[in-house]
């Protein structure tokens, strides 16, 4: 070998070495995930609530809402992002496994907000479940879906209700009311795709506000239930209960039935 070409080789294999040992350190530093909140970089609203109703008929309510927002960040930012395995969030389908408790969409674009702006410690947490009360708020008094995707796969007219509880069942069942339409058709698979939309969206500009120190909450609960939880909650004379949803979805919705 010619001493000109040992020397080439050396300066490959320190190449190679050094390149070996930085990606080391690297991966090592990448094992760890740190802690919450995560930073933001501003992602297009217009490609994450497409991506949200993509998401829908690829992975159903939550991972949608989950994956438009989170996804879009692996994307652009790459690391810690890439640590989370977005069709984690499959499981929020329907309520949760096809429970229809908590709407899926719901459910993910608060992970996505709590990923954010959230953290273990209590500070850190309670503002952040702000931002997530604002989301739920929002969910049950706006009328929805507003969405209207570029290319519809469904391509009707589709109706709004409000759902007034953050309950899939209640949500679809409220809506399939209003529409006519089956809890099982196309149509109502269509409304819940855009409002996975909306659910990122909104939580999109929920990040944003909090980490602009711009958030201010916009729906608030109503007179009526602040009044039930003033007694029944935390607090309150008997302390009976606990939370935020509108009560009288499920109390004294009966003529007869009186409070006592
Ligand atoms: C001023 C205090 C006060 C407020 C405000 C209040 N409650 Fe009550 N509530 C009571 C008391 C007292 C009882 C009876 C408790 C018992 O008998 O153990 C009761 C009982 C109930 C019960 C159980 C009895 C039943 O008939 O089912 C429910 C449910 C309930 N309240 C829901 C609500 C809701 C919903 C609101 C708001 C619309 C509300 N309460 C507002 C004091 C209050
Ligand atoms: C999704 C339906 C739902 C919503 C919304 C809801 N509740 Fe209830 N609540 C129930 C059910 C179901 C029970 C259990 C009733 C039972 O076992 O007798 C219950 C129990 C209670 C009880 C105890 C009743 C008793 O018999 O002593 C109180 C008080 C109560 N709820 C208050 C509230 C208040 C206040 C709100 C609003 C902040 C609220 N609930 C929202 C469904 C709901």
């Amino acid at each position: 070998m010619k001493r000109r070409d040992v020397i080439k080789m050396m300066g490959a294999s320190l190449l190679i070495g050094g390149g070996l040992f930085a990606s080391k350190a690297v991966r090592a530093k990448e094992e760890k995930a740190p802690p919450l909140p995560w930073p933001y970089k501003k992602l297009d609203p217009e490609k994450v609530a497409e991506r949200a109703y993509l998401g829908y008929y690829k992975g159903a309510c939550c991972y949608g809402a989950f994956d438009s927002i989170v996804g879009s960040a692996q994307e652009l930012l790459g690391y810690p992002y890439t640590m989370l395995p977005t069709e984690l969030f499959v499981f929020g389908q329907g309520g949760v496994a096809d429970v229809a408790s908590l709407c899926g969409a719901l459910l993910g674009a608060a992970a996505a907000v709590f990923l954010f702006t959230g953290g273990l410690e209590k500070e850190t947490r309670e503002k952040s479940y702000a931002l997530i009360q604002d989301l739920f708020n929002f969910y049950e008094q706006e009328a929805l879906p507003k969405y209207v995707p570029k290319n519809p796969k469904v391509n009707v007219e589709i109706k709004r209700s409000a759902a007034r509880s953050p309950l899939c069942h209640v949500s679809v069942t409220r809506w399939c009311k209003v529409t006519g339409y089956k809890a099982f058709s196309k149509e109502r698979s269509e409304r819940c795709g855009r409002l996975t939309a909306d659910c990122a969206l909104y939580a999109l500009k929920l990040i944003e506000s909090h980490v602009a120190g711009q958030f201010k909450q916009a729906y608030l609960l109503s007179a009526e239930v602040k009044r039930c939880r003033t007694c029944h909650d935390k607090g309150g004379t008997l302390e009976d209960s606990r939370g935020m949803m509108d009560c009288s979805m499920c109390h004294f919705t009966g003529k007869k039935a009186k409070h006592p």
